[in-house]
């Protein structure tokens, strides 16, 4: 999409790349990752308001580290150098970097020498994190130092006559406090950007874009229930209304009414085109007796497909019976992150660390053009559409859930009576944590069924019945994650609700594990 105001970010490897462009765009300015060696002609097709060289793993002063063209600091577009991208920039510009006596990591206290757009608003001593092994040791005489630290002398800096501005530290993390205040400097002080990046602006320029891109043809969309499906479809539908029909595959390993919820939300309050295509049998005739987690996942895949395209093919045929347009299109809610990730947009050169277990997405061949209204979007941003939208906050503000469903937490054999004590569980679990205000505070909690029996008394009879692990995470970005401290008072009426009330269950327990080791996930 063309962008009233960009600001590219040359991506020299750093694990904060995409933070920073979250960064700039919650300053309300687009921001997307570029290649750290793209050519200056390709960065002018952008027109940007300014550019931003991102921290990374190299030093500068090693023959094969990454660089960016020189000619960047000519263009007349402000440059504004992070960690290892102020470092390029001091290089370039006639600085010298050497490796610091001591590699940097963590707190530092930073002093701001002197008055300047760049650290206007910045308190004279504030806290930045630092990560870093070099520092520019000496600036020609066209460098301004702006501030320092006490083991940092030059700390940030500007060139005098071209608009370079460069930190040492890092402004994008929440350890450097007022971080955005550099931002909101580089933006609207130096920048000169008036702030076009809305998601009410969003919403109304996609819906154009949609309108354009689909013409009078059909759109299917699979709706999972999940935050991202959901707005994409929320969001064709605001744009093409009927041209758009959504495809629900129940599987048989949904949680408790969210099949309802889905059917209220899209069908009743949305008035969306809903086809429910219910698959439970068949999925769990394919699951009895598989007990490997791999193999569940490959299955449940392999049977998402399927049933997809059975709906799929029903709906074409109906469309050509009563001389209807032709289904041309299949929406999906990819993110920015997904598109980083698998490579289709620029590649970062992080470390990438995330394993994708990508189980119910579907094949890219199924022989539709596609639509991907979100592929711009960070998951807040995404949020922030579903909200402008009118999406239900339970939708919204979902916690993610496994696209295999409670197979993955039904440990062993998946059988009806399995997934119905799972289940009641799991709502216990979900009740008491939204009772307890506690739902928006965590970032995934459930119920797993573990495949052991345990013994216990019940009135004054032995009891051998099933044992329920609760698993409540916090997490940024679900790579790693820590286990939540729920009191112990929350945790305790989940407990006595669950034996109380889930038959088949006498023992509850919490799950302390964080990530990594463990995974989210118990399979
Ligand atoms: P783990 O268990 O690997 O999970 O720490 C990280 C995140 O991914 C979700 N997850 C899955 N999502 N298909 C999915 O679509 C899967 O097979 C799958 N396995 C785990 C998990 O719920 C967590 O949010």
């Amino acid at each position: 999409m063309k962008h009233a105001e960009v600001i590219p970010i040359l991506d020299f490897g750093s694990q904060y790349a995409q933070l920073i462009a979250r960064r700039v765009r919650e300053k309300g300015v687009y921001s997307e990752l570029v290649r750290p060696d793209i050519s200056v002609e390709e960065l002018q097709k952008l027109n940007p308001k300014g550019i931003i060289l991102s921290g990374g793993p190299s030093s500068v002063y090693e023959p094969d580290a990454p660089r960016c063209d020189p000619q960047i600091f000519d263009l007349g577009v402000p440059v504004m150098g992070i960690c290892y991208g102020m470092q390029l920039g001091a290089q370039v510009l006639g600085g010298q970097v050497r490796a610091a006596q001591a590699r940097e990591y963590g707190r530092s206290h930073l002093h701001v020498l002197v008055d300047d757009p760049f650290v206007k608003g910045l308190p004279q001593e504030t806290t930045v994190w630092m990560s870093h092994g070099d520092q520019v040791n000496t600036l020609g005489e066209d460098f301004v130092p702006l501030a320092t630290t006490p083991t940092c002398p030059i700390a940030a800096v500007r060139h005098k006559t071209k608009p370079f501005f460069g930190v040492q530290f890092h402004p994008e993390v929440t350890h450097t406090p007022r971080g955005d205040v550099l931002f909101h400097n580089f933006l609207y002080e130096i920048c000169q950007c008036t702030g076009q990046w809305t998601m009410g602006n969003f919403v109304d320029a996609t819906i154009d874009r949609i309108r354009q891109q689909v013409g009078r043809s059909r759109v299917i969309c699979g709706l999972s229930g999940g935050v991202d499906s959901s707005v994409a479809a929320a969001l064709i539908h605001k744009a093409i209304g009927p041209q758009l029909t959504c495809i629900f595959v129940d599987n048989g390993l949904l949680r408790k009414n969210e099949r309802t919820l889905v059917e209220t939300t899209f069908r009743d309050h949305f008035h969306i085109d809903l086809r429910v295509n219910d698959a439970s049998q068949q999925f769990l005739s394919e699951l009895r007796g598989v007990t490997d987690p791999q193999q569940k996942r490959k299955i449940i895949g392999k049977e998402f497909i399927e049933a997809f395209k059975r709906t799929a093919r029903e709906l074409q045929e109906q469309a050509v019976e009563n001389h209807e347009s032709e289904i041309r299109f299949l929406a999906q809610g990819t993110l920015y992150p997904d598109v980083i990730e698998s490579g289709h947009g620029y590649a970062g050169t992080a470390a990438n660390i995330k394993l994708h277990h990508n189980v119910g997405g579907l094949p890219e061949q199924l022989g539709f053009e596609l639509v991907e209204p979100l592929r711009e979007l960070f998951k807040d941003e995404v949020r922030k559409v579903g909200e402008a939208l009118g999406l239900p906050e339970e939708i919204v503000w979902r916690h993610p859930f496994p696209g295999p469903g409670l197979a993955v937490r039904v440990i062993g054999e998946v059988t009806p009576e399995r997934l119905r004590v799972l289940r009641d569980a799991d709502e216990i679990v979900l009740e008491e944590l939204v009772a307890a205000n506690l739902y928006r505070h965590t970032s995934q909690v459930f119920a797993v069924l573990l495949p052991i029996g345990t013994v216990g008394v019940m009135g004054d009879a032995r009891s051998y019945d099933s044992v329920i692990a609760i698993r409540a995470v916090e997490s940024q970005d679900f790579m790693t994650a820590d286990w939540s401290r729920l009191p112990y008072d929350v945790l305790a009426v989940m407990s006595n609700r669950i034996i109380n009330e889930v038959r088949g269950v006498n023992r509850v327990v919490y799950d302390i594990s964080s990530k990594p080791p463990a995974t989210i996930e118990w399979e």
